[in-house]
């Protein structure tokens, strides 16, 4: 098994430019669309991507649900609802990293390998992104270090400032 922080890589980019097997959305409960990345997302993919979303009955915030990706180079899109900051003593680490794990399990269980998020939280949901890159990388690596069907996981900052706090978040795990 390859160690698990070299299957890791952060990358500045647009996430609904990428070739990967999945992409992950940072979605809102109703699976409906919105903002930020979701928007981009259903943008680039398409409205067969909504039309399927609908028939999903949303989502609950931690989970994560998976649909196709139609127009999008990913194959699949991963959507999972981040909770929203609150300060940090309302479950919000815990909800945060339920998104990461349950997104990477059901990439694995449907045989996903390569698998790309967007920082989930760290825009209209206001978390504070070096606690956020912090949670995706211990959370991504512990996941890595015992499973051996993903081959690559994409950390995507939109910009250069981000991928720089996923990039010391990895450098101290
Ligand atoms: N590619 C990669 N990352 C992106 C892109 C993109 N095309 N667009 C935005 N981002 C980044 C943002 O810069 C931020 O760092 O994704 C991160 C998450 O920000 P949001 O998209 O605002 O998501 P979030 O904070 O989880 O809020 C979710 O916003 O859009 C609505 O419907 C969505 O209600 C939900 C809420």
């Amino acid at each position: 098994m390859l160690m698990s922080s070299s299957r890791i890589q952060i990358i500045s980019d647009d996430i609904t430019r990428l070739p990967v097997d999945a992409i992950v959305n940072a979605a809102n409960r109703s699976l409906l669309g919105g903002g930020g990345v979701d928007g981009a997302i259903h943008r680039a993919a398409g409205p067969e991507l909504l039309a399927e979303c609908r028939a999903l009955g949303g989502c609950e915030i931690g989970q994560a649900k998976l649909t196709h990706g139609y127009r999008l180079p990913a194959r699949y899109v991963i959507h999972t609802v981040g909770p929203v900051w609150q300060g940090g003593d309302r479950g919000e680490p815990e909800l945060l990293v339920s998104c990461y794990h349950h997104s990477l399990r059901l990439a694995a269980e449907r045989g996903i390998r390569t698998i790309a998020f967007p920082a989930i939280s760290c825009g209209v949901y206001g978390y504070p992104l070096e606690a956020a890159a912090h949670i995706a990388v211990r959370e991504v690596r512990n996941f890595l270090a015992s499973d051996d069907q993903i081959g690559m996981v994409y950390l995507v900052g939109f910009s250069r400032d981000v991928c720089q706090v996923y990039e010391q978040a990895l450098q101290k795990m």
